[in-house]
Protein backbone atom coordinates (compact mmCIF):
# COMPACT_ATOMS: atom_id res chain seq x y z
CA UNK A 1 0.00 0.00 0.00
CA UNK A 2 1.10 3.49 -0.83
CA UNK A 3 1.33 5.94 1.84
CA UNK A 4 0.77 9.39 1.15
CA UNK A 5 1.90 12.08 3.73
CA UNK A 6 2.60 14.97 2.09
CA UNK A 7 3.47 17.56 4.84
CA UNK A 8 3.47 15.33 7.26
CA UNK A 9 5.96 13.76 10.06
CA UNK A 10 6.75 10.26 10.10
CA UNK A 11 8.24 9.30 13.45
CA UNK A 12 9.05 6.42 15.72
CA UNK A 13 5.91 4.72 17.91
CA UNK A 14 5.97 6.41 20.95
CA UNK A 15 6.90 4.28 24.22
CA UNK A 16 5.16 4.95 27.23
CA UNK A 17 7.04 3.92 29.87
CA UNK A 18 4.63 4.59 32.94
CA UNK A 19 0.89 3.59 32.35
CA UNK A 20 -1.90 1.60 34.64
CA UNK A 21 -3.57 -0.48 32.54
CA UNK A 22 -5.91 -1.33 35.61
CA UNK A 23 -6.06 -4.95 34.22
CA UNK A 24 -6.71 -7.24 36.41
CA UNK A 25 -9.03 -6.10 38.94
CA UNK A 26 -10.01 -2.15 37.91
CA UNK A 27 -11.43 -2.48 34.43
CA UNK A 28 -14.19 0.04 35.53
CA UNK A 29 -11.65 2.05 35.10
CA UNK A 30 -9.49 1.16 32.09
CA UNK A 31 -8.49 -2.48 30.41
CA UNK A 32 -5.60 -3.94 28.12
CA UNK A 33 -8.39 -3.32 25.33
CA UNK A 34 -9.40 0.25 26.08
CA UNK A 35 -6.21 1.60 27.57
CA UNK A 36 -4.29 0.44 24.64
CA UNK A 37 -6.65 1.39 21.73
CA UNK A 38 -5.88 4.58 23.67
CA UNK A 39 -2.51 4.52 23.05
CA UNK A 40 -2.25 3.85 19.61
CA UNK A 41 -4.70 7.11 19.27
CA UNK A 42 -2.10 9.16 20.78
CA UNK A 43 0.73 7.35 18.58
CA UNK A 44 2.14 4.77 21.42
CA UNK A 45 3.23 1.88 20.16
CA UNK A 46 4.46 0.71 23.24
CA UNK A 47 3.57 0.94 27.36
CA UNK A 48 5.12 -0.55 30.02
CA UNK A 49 2.49 -0.99 32.74
CA UNK A 50 2.25 -0.66 36.96
CA UNK A 51 2.09 -3.43 39.32
CA UNK A 52 -0.57 -1.96 41.30
CA UNK A 53 -3.29 -3.77 39.91
CA UNK A 54 -5.61 -6.44 41.82
CA UNK A 55 -4.26 -8.62 42.48
CA UNK A 56 -1.13 -6.65 42.25
CA UNK A 57 1.66 -8.07 40.44
CA UNK A 58 4.18 -9.28 42.42
CA UNK A 59 5.28 -12.73 41.41
CA UNK A 60 6.38 -14.61 38.27
CA UNK A 61 3.26 -16.22 37.75
CA UNK A 62 1.14 -12.79 38.28
CA UNK A 63 3.60 -11.36 35.53
CA UNK A 64 2.70 -14.31 32.99
CA UNK A 65 -1.37 -13.52 33.65
CA UNK A 66 -0.71 -9.95 32.62
CA UNK A 67 1.64 -11.07 29.55
CA UNK A 68 -1.48 -14.02 28.21
CA UNK A 69 -4.24 -10.95 29.02
CA UNK A 70 -2.10 -8.69 27.30
CA UNK A 71 -1.64 -10.82 24.34
CA UNK A 72 -5.19 -11.34 23.90
CA UNK A 73 -6.44 -8.04 24.57
CA UNK A 74 -3.64 -5.42 23.10
CA UNK A 75 -3.57 -3.94 20.22
CA UNK A 76 -0.08 -2.23 21.18
CA UNK A 77 3.65 -3.79 22.29
CA UNK A 78 3.74 -4.10 26.00
CA UNK A 79 5.95 -5.02 28.79
CA UNK A 80 4.89 -4.95 32.50
CA UNK A 81 7.04 -4.51 35.74
CA UNK A 82 7.07 -6.00 39.06
CA UNK A 83 5.98 -4.69 42.65
CA UNK A 84 7.95 -4.97 45.45
CA UNK A 85 6.53 -5.69 48.88
CA UNK A 86 7.81 -6.78 52.17
CA UNK A 87 8.02 -10.99 51.90
CA UNK A 88 8.29 -11.27 47.73
CA UNK A 89 12.28 -11.10 47.55
CA UNK A 90 12.97 -14.33 46.63
CA UNK A 91 10.27 -13.53 43.17
CA UNK A 92 12.35 -10.49 42.60
CA UNK A 93 15.66 -11.79 42.71
CA UNK A 94 14.67 -14.40 40.03
CA UNK A 95 11.74 -12.73 37.84
CA UNK A 96 12.06 -12.80 34.51
CA UNK A 97 10.34 -10.88 31.12
CA UNK A 98 10.30 -7.42 33.31
CA UNK A 99 11.59 -4.35 32.61
CA UNK A 100 12.33 -4.00 36.47
CA UNK A 101 11.08 -3.45 39.89
CA UNK A 102 8.65 -0.91 41.08
CA UNK A 103 9.14 0.23 44.69
CA UNK A 104 6.28 2.59 46.21
CA UNK A 105 8.55 4.51 48.69
CA UNK A 106 4.91 6.88 49.49
CA UNK A 107 1.32 5.25 49.70
CA UNK A 108 -0.53 6.12 46.41
CA UNK A 109 -3.56 3.99 44.41
CA UNK A 110 -3.53 0.24 45.57
CA UNK A 111 -1.37 -1.32 48.17
CA UNK A 112 2.40 -1.35 47.37
CA UNK A 113 3.40 1.15 49.82
CA UNK A 114 6.73 -0.73 51.32
CA UNK A 115 6.92 0.94 55.27
CA UNK A 116 10.36 -0.52 55.83
CA UNK A 117 13.29 0.61 55.34
CA UNK A 118 15.67 -2.23 55.99
CA UNK A 119 13.49 -4.27 52.82
CA UNK A 120 14.31 -1.08 50.60
CA UNK A 121 18.12 -1.11 51.43
CA UNK A 122 17.63 -5.42 51.12
CA UNK A 123 16.18 -4.83 47.52
CA UNK A 124 18.76 -2.43 45.93
CA UNK A 125 21.34 -4.82 48.24
CA UNK A 126 20.12 -8.05 46.87
CA UNK A 127 18.25 -7.76 43.35
CA UNK A 128 19.48 -7.18 40.11
CA UNK A 129 16.68 -5.99 37.87
CA UNK A 130 16.36 -1.97 37.23
CA UNK A 131 14.80 0.11 39.79
CA UNK A 132 11.69 2.51 39.11
CA UNK A 133 11.14 4.73 42.33
CA UNK A 134 7.89 6.21 43.47
CA UNK A 135 9.68 8.91 45.35
CA UNK A 136 7.96 10.45 47.98
CA UNK A 137 8.18 10.48 52.09
CA UNK A 138 5.67 8.47 53.40
CA UNK A 139 7.02 9.95 57.31
CA UNK A 140 6.74 13.52 55.72
CA UNK A 141 3.35 12.94 54.43
CA UNK A 142 2.18 11.92 57.16
CA UNK A 143 3.93 15.13 59.34
CA UNK A 144 2.12 17.08 56.95
CA UNK A 145 -1.27 15.09 57.15
CA UNK A 146 -1.25 15.82 61.15
CA UNK A 147 -0.03 19.54 61.11
CA UNK A 148 -2.83 20.41 58.84
CA UNK A 149 -5.73 18.47 60.75
CA UNK A 150 -9.09 17.29 58.69
CA UNK A 151 -8.42 18.10 55.02
CA UNK A 152 -11.58 19.00 53.15
CA UNK A 153 -10.21 21.49 50.02
CA UNK A 154 -8.30 19.74 47.68
CA UNK A 155 -5.55 22.67 47.45
CA UNK A 156 -4.08 21.12 50.86
CA UNK A 157 -3.36 18.11 48.26
CA UNK A 158 0.04 19.97 47.48
CA UNK A 159 0.56 21.12 50.87
CA UNK A 160 0.63 17.22 52.07
CA UNK A 161 2.63 15.92 49.04
CA UNK A 162 5.27 18.62 49.36
CA UNK A 163 8.43 19.13 47.23
CA UNK A 164 10.14 18.35 50.25
CA UNK A 165 8.46 14.82 50.44
CA UNK A 166 9.48 14.49 47.07
CA UNK A 167 13.19 15.38 48.05
CA UNK A 168 13.63 13.24 50.88
CA UNK A 169 12.75 10.42 49.16
CA UNK A 170 14.94 10.78 46.25
CA UNK A 171 17.59 11.54 48.28
CA UNK A 172 17.35 8.14 49.97
CA UNK A 173 16.98 6.51 46.58
CA UNK A 174 19.81 8.19 45.06
CA UNK A 175 22.07 7.04 47.78
CA UNK A 176 21.16 3.93 47.76
CA UNK A 177 21.76 3.40 44.20
CA UNK A 178 25.08 5.01 44.66
CA UNK A 179 26.34 3.11 47.33
CA UNK A 180 25.15 -0.48 45.68
CA UNK A 181 25.86 0.81 42.18
CA UNK A 182 21.96 -0.16 40.98
CA UNK A 183 20.54 1.37 38.34
CA UNK A 184 17.45 3.62 39.46
CA UNK A 185 14.89 5.05 37.55
CA UNK A 186 13.21 7.99 39.42
CA UNK A 187 9.38 8.22 38.45
CA UNK A 188 7.59 11.08 37.42
CA UNK A 189 9.85 13.77 38.76
CA UNK A 190 7.40 16.78 40.18
CA UNK A 191 9.67 19.70 41.90
CA UNK A 192 13.09 21.76 41.49
CA UNK A 193 13.63 20.85 44.53
CA UNK A 194 13.89 17.03 44.11
CA UNK A 195 15.77 17.78 40.89
CA UNK A 196 18.47 19.17 43.13
CA UNK A 197 19.29 15.53 44.75
CA UNK A 198 20.51 14.11 41.84
CA UNK A 199 22.93 14.87 39.00
CA UNK A 200 23.01 13.76 35.72
CA UNK A 201 24.30 10.55 35.80
CA UNK A 202 22.67 8.44 33.33
CA UNK A 203 24.42 5.35 33.57
CA UNK A 204 23.38 4.75 37.26
CA UNK A 205 20.47 7.50 37.46
CA UNK A 206 17.65 7.83 34.71
CA UNK A 207 14.30 10.46 35.88
CA UNK A 208 10.89 10.71 33.86
CA UNK A 209 8.52 13.68 33.48
CA UNK A 210 5.00 13.54 33.21
CA UNK A 211 3.00 15.68 30.81
CA UNK A 212 0.99 17.09 33.86
CA UNK A 213 3.97 18.24 35.58
CA UNK A 214 4.93 20.33 32.90
CA UNK A 215 1.83 21.87 31.96
CA UNK A 216 -0.33 22.11 35.19
CA UNK A 217 0.22 23.63 38.86
CA UNK A 218 -1.57 24.55 41.42
CA UNK A 219 -3.36 27.26 40.02
CA UNK A 220 -5.28 24.20 38.01
CA UNK A 221 -7.13 23.41 40.98
CA UNK A 222 -9.15 26.54 40.80
CA UNK A 223 -10.91 24.73 37.44
CA UNK A 224 -10.33 21.11 38.03
CA UNK A 225 -10.92 20.51 41.37
CA UNK A 226 -10.31 16.87 42.59
CA UNK A 227 -9.37 16.02 38.77
CA UNK A 228 -6.09 17.82 39.68
CA UNK A 229 -5.51 15.24 42.92
CA UNK A 230 -2.39 12.96 41.55
CA UNK A 231 1.04 11.41 43.29
CA UNK A 232 3.00 13.55 43.63
CA UNK A 233 0.80 16.04 43.73
CA UNK A 234 0.74 19.47 41.28
CA UNK A 235 3.48 21.90 42.37
CA UNK A 236 4.25 25.26 41.23
CA UNK A 237 4.57 27.48 37.94
CA UNK A 238 8.17 28.11 38.44
CA UNK A 239 8.60 24.13 38.87
CA UNK A 240 6.47 22.91 35.26
CA UNK A 241 9.66 25.48 33.74
CA UNK A 242 12.77 23.63 36.01
CA UNK A 243 11.17 20.30 34.69
CA UNK A 244 11.55 21.38 31.13
CA UNK A 245 14.32 22.76 31.67
CA UNK A 246 16.12 19.55 32.96
CA UNK A 247 14.66 17.37 30.35
CA UNK A 248 16.59 20.25 27.73
CA UNK A 249 19.30 19.16 29.84
CA UNK A 250 19.66 15.64 29.72
CA UNK A 251 18.73 15.29 33.54
CA UNK A 252 15.74 14.38 32.91
CA UNK A 253 15.25 11.48 30.09
CA UNK A 254 11.91 10.83 29.40
CA UNK A 255 8.48 11.87 29.04
CA UNK A 256 5.94 9.41 30.45
CA UNK A 257 2.45 9.85 31.04
CA UNK A 258 1.47 8.17 34.46
CA UNK A 259 -1.83 7.39 32.68
CA UNK A 260 -3.54 6.64 35.71
CA UNK A 261 -7.38 6.12 34.40
CA UNK A 262 -10.61 6.86 37.48
CA UNK A 263 -14.25 7.44 36.91
CA UNK A 264 -15.31 10.58 36.26
CA UNK A 265 -17.89 9.71 39.67
CA UNK A 266 -14.99 8.98 41.61
CA UNK A 267 -12.97 11.79 41.10
CA UNK A 268 -15.97 13.53 41.70
CA UNK A 269 -15.88 12.65 45.71
CA UNK A 270 -14.93 15.35 48.09
CA UNK A 271 -11.42 15.40 48.75
CA UNK A 272 -9.88 13.65 50.49
CA UNK A 273 -12.41 10.54 49.30
CA UNK A 274 -11.43 11.10 45.70
CA UNK A 275 -8.63 9.25 44.08
CA UNK A 276 -5.40 10.20 43.27
CA UNK A 277 -4.53 10.32 39.46
CA UNK A 278 -5.33 11.30 35.77
CA UNK A 279 -5.29 9.82 32.34
CA UNK A 280 -3.00 10.77 29.91
CA UNK A 281 -1.92 8.34 27.21
CA UNK A 282 -3.61 9.37 24.37
CA UNK A 283 -2.59 13.43 25.06
CA UNK A 284 0.79 13.28 25.73
CA UNK A 285 2.28 13.41 21.89
CA UNK A 286 -0.50 16.28 20.96
CA UNK A 287 0.49 17.97 24.25
CA UNK A 288 4.55 17.68 23.39
CA UNK A 289 3.94 18.58 19.26
CA UNK A 290 2.11 21.17 20.60
CA UNK A 291 5.36 22.53 22.62
CA UNK A 292 6.88 21.88 18.90
CA UNK A 293 4.65 24.35 17.23
CA UNK A 294 5.11 26.80 19.94
CA UNK A 295 9.15 26.65 19.05
CA UNK A 296 9.52 25.17 22.75
CA UNK A 297 11.59 22.56 21.90
CA UNK A 298 12.14 20.68 18.47
CA UNK A 299 10.59 17.76 16.99
CA UNK A 300 13.87 15.71 17.73
CA UNK A 301 13.62 16.84 21.34
CA UNK A 302 9.95 14.90 21.37
CA UNK A 303 11.53 11.80 19.55
CA UNK A 304 14.41 11.57 21.82
CA UNK A 305 12.02 12.08 25.21
CA UNK A 306 9.51 9.77 24.21
CA UNK A 307 10.52 7.21 21.70
CA UNK A 308 14.58 6.84 22.41
CA UNK A 309 15.02 7.95 25.61
CA UNK A 310 12.80 5.54 27.30
CA UNK A 311 14.21 2.60 24.71
CA UNK A 312 17.32 3.43 26.23
CA UNK A 313 16.73 3.62 29.66
CA UNK A 314 14.02 0.33 29.95
CA UNK A 315 16.72 -1.36 27.16
CA UNK A 316 13.91 -2.10 25.05
CA UNK A 317 14.40 -4.97 22.32
CA UNK A 318 11.40 -6.47 20.39
CA UNK A 319 10.55 -9.19 19.47
CA UNK A 320 8.63 -8.44 16.81
CA UNK A 321 6.62 -11.20 14.64
CA UNK A 322 8.63 -9.90 11.17
CA UNK A 323 11.78 -12.54 10.41
CA UNK A 324 14.16 -10.83 8.63
CA UNK A 325 15.17 -6.92 9.36
CA UNK A 326 13.37 -4.44 11.15
CA UNK A 327 9.88 -4.64 11.68
CA UNK A 328 7.56 -0.75 11.57
CA UNK A 329 6.41 0.94 15.08
CA UNK A 330 5.61 4.54 13.57
CA UNK A 331 3.48 7.16 14.03
CA UNK A 332 2.27 9.49 10.81
CA UNK A 333 1.97 13.19 12.44
CA UNK A 334 0.26 16.49 11.50
CA UNK A 335 1.91 19.54 12.44
CA UNK A 336 -1.19 21.81 10.63
CA UNK A 337 -3.62 19.80 12.81
CA UNK A 338 -5.60 22.03 15.63
CA UNK A 339 -7.69 20.74 18.14
CA UNK A 340 -9.37 21.29 21.85
CA UNK A 341 -8.85 18.27 23.77
CA UNK A 342 -12.01 16.78 25.41
CA UNK A 343 -12.91 14.39 27.42
CA UNK A 344 -15.66 12.99 25.60
CA UNK A 345 -13.38 12.33 22.28
CA UNK A 346 -11.10 10.28 24.38
CA UNK A 347 -10.49 6.64 23.93
CA UNK A 348 -9.57 5.57 27.32
CA UNK A 349 -12.96 4.08 29.16
CA UNK A 350 -12.96 7.22 32.00
CA UNK A 351 -13.59 9.76 29.06
CA UNK A 352 -12.16 12.87 30.87
CA UNK A 353 -8.77 15.00 30.40
CA UNK A 354 -7.54 17.07 32.99
CA UNK A 355 -6.41 19.04 30.16
CA UNK A 356 -10.19 19.81 29.04
CA UNK A 357 -10.48 22.47 26.32
CA UNK A 358 -6.66 23.04 25.64
CA UNK A 359 -6.21 23.67 22.34
CA UNK A 360 -3.36 22.12 20.97
CA UNK A 361 -1.64 21.97 17.97
CA UNK A 362 0.09 18.48 16.03
CA UNK A 363 -1.72 15.45 15.97
CA UNK A 364 -1.24 11.69 15.76
CA UNK A 365 -3.23 10.49 12.56
CA UNK A 366 -2.29 6.83 11.79
CA UNK A 367 -0.32 4.54 13.75
CA UNK A 368 1.29 1.62 13.14
CA UNK A 369 2.80 -1.47 15.34
CA UNK A 370 4.94 -4.17 14.05
CA UNK A 371 4.07 -3.12 10.25
CA UNK A 372 0.47 -3.17 10.62
CA UNK A 373 -1.64 -0.55 11.05
CA UNK A 374 -3.85 -0.40 13.95
CA UNK A 375 -4.90 3.10 13.63
CA UNK A 376 -5.93 5.39 11.27
CA UNK A 377 -7.96 8.56 11.33
CA UNK A 378 -10.37 7.67 14.46
CA UNK A 379 -10.68 3.70 13.16
CA UNK A 380 -9.19 0.79 14.44
CA UNK A 381 -7.71 -2.42 13.13
CA UNK A 382 -8.48 -4.88 16.33
CA UNK A 383 -7.36 -7.88 14.43
CA UNK A 384 -3.55 -6.59 14.92
CA UNK A 385 -2.57 -7.45 18.55
CA UNK A 386 0.73 -6.09 19.74
CA UNK A 387 3.41 -8.21 21.07
CA UNK A 388 5.61 -8.21 24.51
CA UNK A 389 8.63 -6.49 24.02
CA UNK A 390 12.25 -8.26 25.51
CA UNK A 391 14.60 -6.07 27.88
CA UNK A 392 18.38 -6.46 27.77
CA UNK A 393 19.57 -5.23 30.75
CA UNK A 394 23.19 -6.11 29.94
CA UNK A 395 24.49 -3.44 28.42
CA UNK A 396 24.67 -1.27 31.70
CA UNK A 397 22.85 1.88 32.09
CA UNK A 398 21.41 4.78 29.22
CA UNK A 399 24.48 6.13 27.88
CA UNK A 400 26.18 3.00 27.22
CA UNK A 401 23.02 2.74 24.52
CA UNK A 402 23.57 5.95 23.04
CA UNK A 403 27.80 5.18 22.29
CA UNK A 404 27.25 1.53 21.86
O1 LIG B 1 -1.75 9.70 41.05
C1 LIG B 1 -1.37 8.55 40.99
N1 LIG B 1 -2.17 7.57 40.55
N2 LIG B 1 -0.13 8.27 41.37
C2 LIG B 1 0.29 7.01 41.51
O2 LIG B 1 1.41 6.81 41.92
C3 LIG B 1 -0.61 5.87 41.22
C4 LIG B 1 -1.65 6.27 40.29
C5 LIG B 1 -2.79 5.29 40.23
O3 LIG B 1 -2.53 4.10 40.04
O4 LIG B 1 -3.96 5.69 40.35
ZN1 LIG C 1 3.80 6.81 41.12
ZN1 LIG D 1 2.11 5.59 38.30
ZN1 LIG E 1 7.15 -3.45 16.27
Amino acid sequence: ETVYAYGMHLLPGVIDAHVHMRDPGGTDKEDLRTGSMAAAKGGVTTFLDMPNTSPATISQKMLEEKLTLASVKSVVNYGFFVGATLDNMAELKKVTRTPGIKIYMGSTTGDLFLKDPGMLEAIFAETKLPIAVHAEDENIITRNLEELGLTRNVTDHSKIRTPEAEASAVRKAVALAKEYKHRLHLCHMSSELALAEFEDHADLITAEVTPHHLFLNESDYMNLGTLAQMNPALKSASDNAALLQALLDDQIQIVATDHAPHRFEDKCQRYPDSPSGVPGVETALPLMLDLVHKEKCTMEDVVHWMCEGPALVWDIMEKGRIEVGYDADLVLVDMNKTVALRGPHMQTKCRWTPFEGREVTGWPVRTWVCGKEVYREGEFDLSRPGVEVMFDHSRGGYWAGIDG
